[in-house]
């Protein structure tokens, strides 16, 4: 499957004021106000009419990974190799795709349980991107919105449904304990989902952000502080991607983790890994 990058994601809550709270005065992120409403935020990140949608449900959770496809081609295509694998899809109907803002939508689950939204077509608003806070830019485009941490009990199944049946590609991996990490990419981006051999309540383990300067990060930092938010990691470093970040708890539970400064992959020289430990400094916290 001709995946090119994660798109967007949904996240559903009972609290859709705190969200915004949190993804605008604290994160930066830009409320699209033409599209949001009572039952739901389009948070901007870039030029794309949203990068996260937080829509109302009973509990707080991760809903869905949009997963972008090259194009219309790329979907058929994709959804006949879906077929050819008995793997289970439900079309989105013309409503939803108008929700997301695309040409076409087909929602799957992996082994674990994890909703896949794969889809293509973006339909611009063509509003532009300026953050609240002052934020420079999140770095996106071709990278797409950043990378997602997903819980996966059944993790072998897991790993081939991402490598063989999506197309990711292997970065490196991780032994925390007993439990597996992966860490896969679809652009240069060094991983836009990372599989974790364990069950998280919440749907997900956390999603990252990357903004353009380490000064961003910093004042975002200083931001959480007086919004006296719980801080799940200190500032640290990652020995695989190199991302220079901390980890903030969301609303729903689980952590947004807001970087800076990390390495692109190049397919033609890329090898490999096993990291052996999660951090290089910081990161004070981390997994507790
Ligand atoms: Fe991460």
């Amino acid at each position: 499957m001709d995946i090119r990058s994660l798109g967007y994601i949904v996240i559903e809550s009972n609290d859709l004021e705190n969200w915004r709270h949190f993804a605008c005065d604290v994160l930066g992120m830009m409320l699209n106000r033409e599209l949001s409403d009572k039952e739901s935020l389009y948070l901007k990140l870039d030029d794309r009419p949203f990068r996260i949608l937080v829509r109302s449900g009973e509990a707080e959770r991760f809903a869905a990974a949009g997963w972008q496809l090259a194009g219309p081609d790329a979907f058929d295509a994709a959804l006949a190799e879906l077929d050819q694998d008995d793997i289970p899809w439900l079309p989105g109907s013309e409503a939803e795709c108008a929700a997301r803002r695309v040409h076409g939508f087909a929602s799957l689950r992996d082994p674990s349980g994890n909703l896949c939204e794969i889809y293509h077509g973006t339909v611009h608003d063509h509003t532009p991107f300026l953050s609240p806070m002052g934020v420079s830019e999140f770095v996106t485009g071709e990278m797409g919105l950043g990378h997602i941490v997903l819980p996966a009990a059944q993790y072998e199944d897991t790993y081939r449904f991402y490598t063989s049946l999506l197309g990711f590609r292997l970065s490196d991996t991780m032994r925390l304990g007993p439990i597996s990490l992966s860490f896969l990419h679809c652009n240069p981006r060094h991983h836009s989902v990372a599989l974790m051999g364990s069950d998280v309540p919440s749907g997900l383990v956390h999603f990252m952000i990357e903004m353009g300067t380490l000064n961003d990060v910093g004042y975002t930092l200083d931001r959480v502080h007086a919004a006296d938010l719980h801080l799940s990691a200190s500032l640290g470093r990652h020995p695989n991607d190199q991302m220079t970040s901390f980890y903030v708890r969301s609303p729903a539970g689980f952590d947004v983790e807001v970087g800076y400064g990390g390495i692109q992959v190049d397919d033609s020289t890329w090898t490999t890994a096993e990291i052996t430990v999660a951090s290089l400094w910081g990161h004070k916290g981390l997994g507790q």
